[in-house]
């Protein structure tokens, strides 16, 4: 898939075919594609974890209060540690960790898709009930999770916005390109 198609065709599925069970060598294909993403300073936070306990993913499920997890065969988690990009650029590095972390999200995304994998990015959770399942420390930030499967059925795409409606050119409000300089653009 190119990656025009890989971003048209990504959506969020909630509904999982129980019975064919991803290779979850094409998870860790994606943590790996996550783990490119850039980095302020280079500096990583995310750690990721893979599920496949049937009985952990029932109680993510539960933590979330979202009963089609329960259907996955697989969860992945995405935790962040802040504390290293909070000591190299102070309260701005949980900014950084907010935003790295969501780039690295993106890619995993793309990555399943492009695999013919299907998820949904579960934001919505009882944060000390996740921690407690899967023992991670209280210090840390779970910043999302990801019921994996493949998609059953065929779910209609979300209407995304309209590119009129949320860009500008040069000032806030100006929605219209008006060249600046007569150099040629290629
Ligand atoms: C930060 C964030 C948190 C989200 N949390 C949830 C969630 O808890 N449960 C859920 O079903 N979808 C969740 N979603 C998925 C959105 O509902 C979904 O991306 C949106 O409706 C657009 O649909 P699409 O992903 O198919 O384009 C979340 C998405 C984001 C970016």
């Amino acid at each position: 898939m190119n990656l025009d198609k890989t971003i048209d065709t990504r959506k969020s599925i909630r509904k999982f075919k129980t019975t064919k069970k991803p290779n979850w060598k094409k998870i860790v294909e994606a943590i790996d594609a996550a783990i490119k993403a850039p980095l302020a300073g280079n500096i990583p936070n995310l750690k990721f974890i893979l599920v496949d306990d049937p009985e952990k993913i029932q109680l993510l499920a539960e933590a979330a209060q979202q009963d089609f997890i329960s259907q996955c065969h697989y969860v992945v988690v995405a935790v962040s540690d802040d504390s290293q990009l909070v000591r190299a650029y102070d309260e701005r590095g949980t900014r950084y960790a907010r935003q790295q972390s969501g780039a690295a999200i993106e890619n995993f995304l793309l990555k399943i898709t492009e695999q013919g994998l299907a998820t949904c990015w579960i934001g919505d959770f009882v944060d000390h009930q996740v921690k407690d399942i899967l023992t991670i420390p209280d210090d840390l930030f779970i910043e999302a999770f990801f019921p994996i499967g493949y998609e059953f059925g065929n779910s209609k795409q979300r209407l995304k916005p309209r590119l009129d409606t949320r860009m500008y050119f040069n000032t806030w409000k100006e929605k219209y390109m008006v060249p600046t300089k007569k150099v040629e653009a290629i």
